[in-house]
């Protein structure tokens, strides 16, 4: 079973609790939580306040997903705002290993992000270490870009890695995902799905409820 993880970076922040009630009632078991410092990446978003308000309010599995420099020194405060699962990018630290081994200590689930430019090859050595890898499919930043079909071969291997060490292994794919190509991602091997923009513009449980019939 395919798993619909909505990005709220393109949600209506004015109506987040509205619209995650909306998600709830739709089907949507996952919530896509997009973290940005402005230096590993050049935006700011919303950080460990937003993730803790929201927590109070639903028991969606929170991905969160960590796109910010040296994440190891936020690990315990993620953690502690109610991420349920830690994504972090391995371009972003030297300390790749112990920060996976420090969200597990935290109790949470923990995953590698990759960049566009970052090889399949560079994600390897961890595969056995974490719970899921995401393979981003846009240049992390911004909502609402099209997706780079060429990430999706890197998405290909990644499953056959997991598969030939006969690893049960979540891959998620992030970034200018929608209706008319989400069947490729998940060709390829993906069975996390990420969707911002393509969930959040016109009728949001309609949006859902396409998607939803895709997986
Ligand atoms: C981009 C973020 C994505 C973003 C996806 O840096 O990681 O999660 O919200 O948005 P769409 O689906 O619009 O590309
Ligand atoms: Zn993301």
């Amino acid at each position: 079973m395919n798993i619909l993880s909505p990005s709220i970076l393109s949600a209506d922040f004015w109506k987040l609790g509205e619209q995650i009630r909306e998600l709830e009632q739709a089907g949507v078991t996952y919530l896509h939580v997009d973290v940005m410092d402005g230096l590993f990446v050049p935006s700011i978003s919303y950080g460990m306040p937003v993730i803790a308000s929201i927590r109070k309010g639903t028991d969606l599995f929170f991905d969160v997903h960590l796109m910010i420099e040296k994440p190891e020194r936020y690990i315990a405060d993620f953690a502690k705002s109610g991420a349920d699962l830690i994504n972090f990018h391995i371009e972003a630290t030297k300390h790749i290993e112990e920060t996976i081994a420090q969200i597990h200590r935290a109790g949470k689930k923990a995953g590698i992000t990759i960049k566009p430019g970052t090889p399949a090859s560079a994600a390897e050595p961890y595969l056995e270490l974490v719970d899921m890898v995401l393979v981003m499919t846009v240049e992390p930043g911004f909502g609402g870009q099209k997706l780079i079909p060429e990430c999706l071969e890197k998405v290909t291997l990644i499953r056959k890695m997991a598969d030939e060490k006969g690893l049960d292994l979540d891959i998620e794919v992030d970034g200018g995902i929608n209706t008319d190509n989400v069947e490729s991602a998940v060709l390829a091997g993906a069975n996390v799905i990420v969707a911002g923009s393509a969930i959040f513009r016109d009728n949001v449980t309609e949006n859902v409820k396409a998607f939803l019939k895709k997986l």
